[in-house]
């Protein structure tokens, strides 16, 4: 069972009634219903549903193990759901062939677990890489020098552009990662685990740089952590990952007053 947060009392019923309605009326990004994936005996995901709206900045936050990759991996296409419905600004991900499939990723910005940067190739080879692959979406650019400097400049790496990855700090290799992932100006943005393996300090800067970006291109993101501190300063709206289901829904505030066991245990310290 969903365990709902309607019931907090420190909201009145007009303010819910006002923020259901804004809520309501954007455009929704991500629908996904009832989404089943096991691996043999291991049922991972149950039924798990999730809104995004646009403009939105929705957190996921679920234990090790507890799917979110899986479920992320789904998302785009990457990984074959069991059954449920898969929506991205409008098209069924399960429906679309290849070339659709790969236009759609074109508009989503996927930045993986860890930086999944190519070793074997420069910081501007790996920024120009999505672009090859995506030319239909860039148009014809000849010279991708501006765009490479412009994404880096974003993350204020704009001085690494001929530097390999090994020699970037992991802060910074994340930070190139996020360069490759605004390259395209993707609509949507999903991170997953942006802030894992960082110092609190480059946690921090990477958090501040994904608010910038969000209100630079208004993109929507869908932030996968099991970083509180992230969730709290990120999130607009949250959802709990348990047993393979959006367990819990609701701000920050009302999922962290939860006196439900399995909620609790996100916040405690
Ligand atoms: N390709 C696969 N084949 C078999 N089992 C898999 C595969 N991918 C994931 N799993 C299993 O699915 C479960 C969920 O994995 P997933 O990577 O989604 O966890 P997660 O919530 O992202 O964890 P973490 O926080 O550690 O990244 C795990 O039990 C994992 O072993
Ligand atoms: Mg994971």
């Amino acid at each position: 069972m969903n365990y709902n947060m309607e019931k907090d009392d420190n909201i009145t019923q007009a303010q819910k009634a006002a923020s259901m309605e804004t809520i309501e009326t954007k455009k929704l990004v991500i629908n996904i219903k009832d989404l089943r994936k096991s691996f043999g005996d291991n049922h991972v995901l149950n039924g798990f549903n999730l809104k995004l709206h646009e403009g939105e900045n929705l957190v996921v936050m679920g234990k090790s193990g507890s799917g979110k990759s899986v479920m992320i991996k789904c998302l785009v296409g990457l990984m074959q759901a069991d059954s449920g419905y898969i929506e991205v600004m409008g098209q069924e991900v399960n429906t679309l062939d290849q070339d659709h499939l790969d236009a759609l990723r074109a508009d989503i910005g996927f930045l993986f677990q860890g930086s999944a940067l190519y070793d074997s190739m420069t910081v501007r080879e790996n920024l120009e890489f999505p672009m090859r692959r995506h030319k239909e979406k860039l148009g014809n650019v000849v010279d991708t020098e501006p765009l490479v400097l412009e994404a880096l400049e974003n993350v204020g790496l704009g001085h690494t552009m001929d530097l390999m990855p090994a020699e970037l700090s992991g802060g910074m290799k994340r930070r190139v990662a996020l360069a490759r992932t605004l390259i395209l100006k993707p609509k949507v943005i999903l991170y997953d685990e942006p802030t894992s393996g960082l110092d609190p300090i480059t946690a921090k800067e990477i958090i501040e740089l994904m608010r910038t970006i969000q209100r630079k291109y208004n993109t929507s993101s869908l932030i996968i952590t099991h970083d509180v501190d992230c969730a709290r300063v990120i999130s607009e709206r949250m959802i709990l990952l348990v047993d393979g289901i959006n367990y819990a829904e609701g701000t920050f505030a009302q999922l962290s007053a939860s006196t439900d066991p399995k909620v609790e245990a996100f916040f405690k310290k």
